[in-house]
């Protein structure tokens, strides 16, 4: 019987990786996940096997990689919380480059030399010229950008010393949820505008909203909200690209379309049929007034076209997972 490739999926348990090893799965790929359950969820290991354990683990990673022969790795495990990493930059440079950095290694050591890796819009900082391409200056207003910029800068190094071949993918914001609600967003704690919005109506907190002054149309910050499942997409793409033989590349993921926090929050207000209860706060340090993408690379390297974006599709898709589907699978 034939087997179907594998892809050895890095914080699979996670929001963005969950959906790609569903994505993985309905390709024709077989996702193995490596998760340390660190902030990930049981609920969403069901689309392939699921190894628990550290990235780091290079013994773990070899026998990972000695059972499943995987085609390439994926890189999600990391923190993601910008505000955590300011109070506790230690756990971040320690995950999200040490953990990273040994992950890397153990995959080399064991053979693997395709790796697309979770990087951020954050790593060009606040810049004034929008939409962003990829040239322009990478400036990390935090902590946690810094570690995505410097594990870029260990990727280019270790294609040009070692041959190891890598797509770096910057996201912009990502949001919406598993079209059949089978998985979605379920950080804890939550620091992402839609999901907070949604529990706002749901009856949450209040939605806080960090400054109406800056220099946008309505006076909110400015985004680029990009579906999961684009995301997933352009995932596969990117591992496509390099077992093909394609050189190493850092792209960003957007859409090209930016909505303000007064969008979002009408959006959520339309398709919920809910009020959301919010009060305006100050600006938040280090936020920038607008970010958005310029998907022009993308298209042209990749043939990467976002399908689901739409702000209805994202905000509709994850109504229905908070409000239908996230307590049973979560079992909360
Ligand atoms: N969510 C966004 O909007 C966004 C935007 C840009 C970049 N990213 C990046 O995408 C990646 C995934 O984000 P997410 O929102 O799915 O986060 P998430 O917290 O839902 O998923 C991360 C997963 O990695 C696992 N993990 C963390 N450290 C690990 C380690 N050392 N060993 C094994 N597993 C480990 C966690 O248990 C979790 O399952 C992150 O690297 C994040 O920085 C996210």
């Amino acid at each position: 019987m034939p087997t179907t490739p594998s892809v050895l999926v890095a914080g699979g348990a996670g929001y963005i990786g969950s959906h790609t090893a569903k994505f993985l799965r309905n390709a024709g790929y077989t996702p193995v996940v490596l998760d340390n359950l660190c902030t990930g969820n049981r609920f969403a290991l069901r689309y392939g096997p699921f190894h628990e354990g550290n990235i780091s683990d290079a013994a773990l990673v070899r026998r990972i990689v000695d059972q499943h022969q995987p085609v390439g790795a994926i890189l999600f495990a990391g923190h993601i919380d910008v505000g955590e990493s300011a109070r506790a930059p230690r756990k971040y440079f320690h995950n999200n480059v040490g953990e990273a950095v040994a992950f890397l290694d153990a995959l080399l050591d064991s053979g693997v030399n395709r790796v697309v890796f979770s990087s951020s819009c954050a790593v060009y900082g606040i810049q004034t010229v929008m939409p962003l391409n990829e040239d322009a200056s990478k400036d990390p207003v935090s902590t946690y950008a810094e570690t995505k910029l410097f594990l870029e800068k260990v990727l280019r190094a270790y294609d040009s010393a070692y041959g190891l071949k890598y797509a770096a993918l910057r996201y912009f914001n990502a949001s919406g949820a598993d079209h059949d609600g089978e998985v979605g967003e379920n950080h804890t704690p939550e620091s992402h505008l839609i999901p907070l919005a949604i529990y706002a109506a749901m009856g949450g907190s209040p939605l806080k909203i960090f400054g109406d002054d800056y220099p946008t149309p309505d006076g909110t910050a400015v985004r680029d909200y990009i579906h999961v499942n684009d995301l997933a997409d352009g995932h596969l793409r990117a591992l496509r690209h390099l077992i093909d033989g394609g050189p190493s590349v850092a792209l960003n993921l957007g859409t090209g379309s930016g909505y303000s926090v007064h969008q979002v929050i009408e959006a959520v207000e339309r398709i919920s049929g809910k009020k959301v209860p919010g009060h305006m706060g100050p600006r938040r340090e280090g936020d920038a007034p607008e970010l958005v993408c310029d998907p022009r690379r993308v298209r042209e390297t990749l043939g990467w076209v976002p399908q689901h974006s739409s702000l209805e599709e994202i905000v509709t898709t994850a109504w229905r997972w908070h409000s239908e589907f996230q307590k049973v699978a979560a079992g909360k």
